[in-house]
């Protein structure tokens, strides 16, 4: 009986060492020490031995059964350490490897557009003014100069929210908010978004305007073309030629349009400018004295320009984007680029 339990004592040692896992390690500690293992059934064969035989067995195979539980527990011990130095040694962390980048946003074109052009006029002494997109009649066209029954109405298609309040068309009623309420002299720049009734390649039902305007004493046609050619020739470079060219606006007189030589042939014609040569780029003139009659400005003592111009318009010229919509569609392939 002695020998048979060292035997086993030895057998179970022997396969404790070998097992690699520890689900190996509970099948071999349930083969000799589980209900039905070997050590047991070597308990429970005791009532065979003689009663002086029976408790030195006994205490023997209480000796050998502890011996294995602690060199089972011991291997289990081992078996953790070695899984978990495997699993350090495999999952390493890089803790010098660099952070993954989060990408900024960025601002859209019309935004840089509008704060370059406000910086430049920033730079003239121009002081920056807005007002709201949801306007008045009054301040959209009555004040300016164009009654209710004005066909100049015609040319601008607008959303008419009441009878009396539009969306702005353009950001003209700005020109009326300040001068009503400052005297002159003033000199103003105003982007903002305007709306108007309008819809395909080159035309967006929302779109941004830049208005600006100075009023003082003895301010001349000669003073608006000073100031839009220094502005322009910052804007788009020394090199463009500008031109003006006669109009019409209700709240100017006279009126003139500026052109500035087609940046994209340079001036020889292409598809872009009509192969004229010229792109059209702002509205412009005098103001007109009953504009001024309407903000209380005497108009024997005070003279000034205003003019206003498309952002949308000037930033398809500046970047060479040929499609307005790209502006609104909000594709970031398109807005990163800028
Ligand atoms: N408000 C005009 C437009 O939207 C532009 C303009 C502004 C013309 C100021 C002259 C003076 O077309």
């Amino acid at each position: 009986m002695k020998d048979k339990l060292k035997e086993i004592e030895e057998a179970a040692l022997l396969s404790a060492t070998e097992v690699v896992t520890e689900t190996e390690l509970q099948q071999v500690r349930a083969r000799y020490l589980g209900r039905k293992g070997e050590i047991t059934a070597v308990m429970k064969g005791m009532g065979q031995l003689s009663p002086e035989e029976r408790p030195l067995v006994g205490v023997l195979a209480n000796e050998v059964k502890d011996r294995l539980e602690a060199a089972f527990s011991e291997r289990q011990e081992a078996l953790r350490q070695e899984i978990m130095q495997q699993n350090l040694a495999n999952e390493k962390l890089d803790v010098t490897l660099p952070g993954r980048k989060q990408r900024r946003g960025y601002k859209h074109p019309i935004t840089l557009v509008t704060e370059e052009i406000v910086t430049i006029f920033a730079s003239l002494g121009f002081g920056v003014a807005e007002g709201p997109e949801i306007e008045k009649d009054f301040y959209n066209f009555e004040a300016l100069n164009i009654p209710k029954d004005h066909p100049a109405r015609d040319m601008q298609d607008t959303f008419y929210i009441s009878e009396e309040v539009v969306l702005r068309t353009h950001t003209s009623p700005v020109q009326i908010r300040t001068m009503l309420e400052h005297a002159p002299p003033v000199r103003v720049i105003a982007p903002g978004t305007v709306y108007r009734r309008d819809s395909d390649i080159t035309h967006s039902p929302m779109f941004h305007q830049v208005e600006g305007f100075l009023v003082d004493r003895k301010v001349t046609f000669g003073d608006l073309k000073g100031i839009l050619t220094t502005f322009i020739n910052e804007f788009f470079g020394e090199s463009v030629d500008v031109r003006f060219r006669p109009s019409f606006f209700p709240f100017t007189e006279p009126s003139a349009e500026v052109d500035i030589q087609c940046v994209i042939c340079g001036g020889s014609g292409c598809r872009v400018c009509g192969q004229s040569g010229w792109l059209e780029i702002l509205g412009s003139g005098m103001i007109d004295p009953e504009v001024f009659k309407s903000v209380n400005y005497d108009p024997e003592v005070y003279s000034g320009f205003a003019f206003g111009m498309g952002i949308e318009r000037i930033a398809m010229l500046k970047y060479g984007v040929n499609d307005l919509r790209l502006f609104f569609e909000n594709d970031l392939r398109f807005l990163k680029q800028f």
